[in-house]
């Protein structure tokens, strides 16, 4: 979930899929505040195995917005990001088919503003010559900086910049030089890892996960840390 341009946006695809994920966002949160914005991802499914595989099909896509409307109790979705990729990462291709699908639905008014997810460079500017864009979510955290310049372009377009794996996901951030900066701030680890995505650009909307209320306080408070120029050079070594 993050606050930030003075709405709450909060991610709907959980680890548990996105029916059960979007019930809890129903049962926890409708009737929803003015200044919530729901973002949905579409395009991949979960399996039995717990994996992700891509459906991406026009009817799946159109599908799984039916289900999120129906699941959300919403009669048009804020945002609707186009998963891309797999777990591997962003994949190279066209993404032009699926992307005009959720066009037409977007057209049709059960959409109000696209996204994508999992995607390149050059997918993010393909669908932009397709329909205007409002964020990108992709992976990318104090350790992977691979969409460094991405991140700099969306910015200067006013597009959002999503990343997920903030704190590192599966494999949580570790370094010598965060534990250093956090001890001289007296904060966390993880609350300077994202206090230094806050930094790092003003279009980047946090969404960490956690299953703790603890480990959420924490993270809130990383939104309040002030780094200074010599922390931020010191954490930028980290994915250099
Ligand atoms: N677009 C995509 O393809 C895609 C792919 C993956 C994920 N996502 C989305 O990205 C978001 C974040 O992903 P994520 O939750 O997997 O990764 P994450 O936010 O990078 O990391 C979550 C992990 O960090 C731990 N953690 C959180 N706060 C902590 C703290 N203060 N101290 C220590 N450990 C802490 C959590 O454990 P505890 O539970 O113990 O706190 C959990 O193991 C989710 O909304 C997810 O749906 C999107």
């Amino acid at each position: 979930m993050a606050a930030r341009l003075g709405t709450t946006h909060v991610d709907t695809a959980g680890a548990y899929g996105p029916r059960v994920t979007n019930q809890l966002i129903r049962e926890a949160l409708h009737p929803y505040a003015a200044s919530l914005r729901i973002v949905t991802k579409v395009g991949a499914v979960r399996d039995q195995q717990g994996g992700w595989p891509p459906a991406r099909q026009p009817e799946d896509l159109r599908r799984a917005v039916h289900e999120n409307l129906e699941d959300l109790g919403l009669a048009s979705l804020d945002v609707v990001d186009l998963r891309l990729g797999n777990a591997q990462g962003p994949q190279p291709g066209s993404l032009a088919e699926p992307f005009e699908a959720l066009v037409e639905l977007q057209q049709q008014g059960l959409i109000r503003h696209l996204g994508v997810s999992n995607a390149t460079a050059e997918q993010v500017a393909e669908a932009q010559t397709i329909a205007p864009i409002v964020c990108v979510q992709n992976m990318y955290n104090l350790a992977h900086r691979q969409d460094d310049e991405l991140i700099d372009d969306l910015a200067d377009q006013g597009i959002a910049y999503v990343p997920f794996f903030p704190l590192g996901g599966f494999s949580p951030l570790q370094s010598t030089a965060l534990s250093v900066v956090a001890a001289r701030l007296d904060a966390t680890p993880m609350s300077v890892a994202l206090a230094w995505l806050l930094r790092r650009s003003r279009n980047i909307l946090l969404i960490p996960g956690t299953s703790s209320v603890a480990h959420l306080r924490e993270n809130v408070v990383g939104a309040g840390l002030t780094l200074s120029d010599e922390d931020l050079a010191e954490l930028d070594k980290i994915g250099r």
